[in-house]
């Protein structure tokens, strides 16, 4: 389970706490959703959750073990909000490779599989590809780290429908397998998976909203 305790954080040059005594827990292999209003404190929450963010108080236990941010970094696997922004490789293999001193063509191969891209030709820039095969790629280039928890924000933001729909369709592929936290603004569009939807106001996990199930 991932469990964060009484979180607070306050950025430096804030006047207030964006995230103010936060408690939530997550079940191994759970979904869950976190929606809220545009400055609500989503993006900073997953930040903080993968280390990349330290808050002034609380505790972020794994597994019964309390996690340094850069233990977290390690443990986490994030896709930000329009991450085929930030694609630096000049071809979806090497997009894959960043990072990695050496990695087996095998494991490649299987994570593409994962996530839908198996007969992608390696060899194209990122940048020929559809925008729900973006996603689909930096999803990739994270579950090559092998991450224990995996963060999405925002991962619909921008595409259209039917790209929307590809991108649900992957997040159905990955459950059971990962722990998955999902911020979005469209919880509807995740019905038909199993997953708990949250609301985060004024720094703090508002009251359960309610349970999607499976479709
Ligand atoms: N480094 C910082 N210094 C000052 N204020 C910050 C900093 N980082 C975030 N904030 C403020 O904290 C609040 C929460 O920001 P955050 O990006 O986490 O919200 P969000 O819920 O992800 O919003 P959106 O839905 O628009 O993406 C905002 O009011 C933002 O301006
Ligand atoms: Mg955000």
């Amino acid at each position: 389970m991932l469990d964060l305790k009484e979180i607070s954080y306050q950025p430096q040059t804030g006047e207030r706490k964006i995230i103010d005594n936060l408690n939530l827990k997550v079940h191994e292999n759970e979904i869950i959703l976190i929606c809220g209003n545009s400055g609500s404190g989503k993006t900073t929450l997953l930040e903080i959750i993968s280390g990349l963010t330290n808050p002034q108080k609380g505790k972020i236990i794994w597994k019964n073990k309390i996690l340094s941010p850069r233990q977290r970094r390690w443990f986490c696997g994030i896709v930000f909000q329009f991450p085929e922004r930030y694609f630096i490789g000049t071809t979806i293999g090497k997009e894959l490779k960043i990072g990695h001193k050496s990695l087996r063509e095998k494991n490649i191969e299987i994570v593409l599989n994962k996530v839908g891209l198996k007969e992608i030709n390696l060899t194209q820039p990122p940048e020929q590809l559809s925008g729900g095969q973006q996603r689909r790629l930096a999803v990739a280039v994270q579950l090559l780290r092998n991450p224990s928890i995996l963060l999405f924000d925002e991962p619909t933001a921008g595409l259209d429908y039917s790209m929307r729909n590809d991108v649900k369709n992957l997040i159905l592929d990955l459950k059971n397998k990962n722990t998955i936290i999902i911020v979005t603004h469209e919880p509807a569009l995740f019905e038909g998976i199993p997953s708990r939807i949250l609301f985060l106001e004024k720094g703090k996990i508002k009251n359960f909203v309610k349970e999607n199930h499976a479709g």
